[in-house]
């Protein structure tokens, strides 16, 4: 597959000429945030719901954003110019170049990049194998930063392990995976940690406590104590790349029967019917 076109700063420009300063405090400070943006069928799931969470995680940073229709366009444009159907738009704003100094800058002048690829609906889904991994994150993980050094090595860790993706447990209860929000089924009832400050308010999440109460199914947003993910009937991770993720092991030891269970099939189904409608046809953004 040929290099993705990249937007940068206002311009569409080929990847190989795709250039950012050395001193992007991106690369010096992890000084910036991002999203991940689905397309199915051409139009993207949950934009607003995205953009929304963009203006939060900036505001968390003090980054000032260029106008959020701008943004919103250059996805779109990424998408439709590349004639994708299925994609994940990556966008990431930084505070932009300045010599290095701690303090933020007094008019930093963003960088903003976003490159869409080509994404596919993998079914059915990949079952998991997850390790628990201890939560050493910042306390401002609400804040979808480009800090991702510990999730990184978090997830290396679980690859060593011989596993697919690590689940942090904090103080004794569960947070998210690496790239994900976690959710746990005890006897027919869907559970997921609350939101707080340790971890994202996942889009996909938010999409999955919708579609459980459409299907009937109770949910509850309370804290998951990690030892319960031993006793869980069914775990599933959901995230905008990895969609709704089955998980069938933990720490070695199977989850309930060690195949993907009644609830999350249900789940992906309802959330395939959903991406496929989210947007009425014609329509190019929600
Ligand atoms: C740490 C973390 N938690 C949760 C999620 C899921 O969020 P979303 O469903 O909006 O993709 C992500 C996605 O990248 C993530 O990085």
């Amino acid at each position: 597959m040929s290099e993705p076109l990249v937007y940068l700063n206002g311009e569409f420009v080929p990847y190989e000429a795709a250039r950012v300063p050395v001193e992007d405090r991106g690369l010096q400070f992890a000084d910036g945030v991002y999203e991940v943006v689905r397309y199915y069928d051409g139009r993207p799931f949950r934009m607003q719901q995205h953009l929304a969470r963009l203006v939060r995680s900036a505001a968390g940073i003090e980054l000032p954003l260029p106008p959020i229709e701008e943004i919103r366009q250059a996805m779109d444009a990424l998408v439709e110019r590349q004639g994708l159907q299925d994609a994940a738009v990556y966008l990431q704003i930084t505070r932009g170049p300045a010599p290095r100094a701690h303090g933020l800058v007094p008019d930093p002048r963003p960088t903003v990049i976003a490159i869409a690829r080509e994404a596919r609906s993998v079914r059915p889904r990949p079952s998991l194998r997850a390790v628990t991994v201890s939560d050493d994150r910042w306390a401002r993980c609400y804040l979808k930063t480009t800090a991702l050094l510990p999730n990184a090595l978090a997830r290396e860790r679980a690859r060593r392990l011989g596993a697919d993706d690590g689940i942090f447990v904090r103080d004794g209860f569960v947070m998210e995976a690496t790239a994900s929000n976690v959710f746990v089924v005890f006897a027919g009832r869907l559970v997921t940690p609350p939101l707080t400050n340790y971890i994202l308010a996942g889009i996909t999440r938010e999409a999955v406590i919708e579609l459980a109460a459409g299907e009937g199914i109770p949910v509850s947003e309370e804290p998951v104590s990690a030892h319960l993910l031993y006793q869980a009937d069914e775990v599933f991770l959901s995230g905008t790349n990895s969609e709704l993720g089955p998980v069938v092991a933990i720490d070695g030891r199977p989850v309930g029967e060690g195949r993907p269970g009644p609830i999350f099939n249900r789940l992906l189904a309802a959330f395939d019917v959903a991406v496929r409608r989210a947007v009425p046809a014609g329509a190019r953004s929600s």
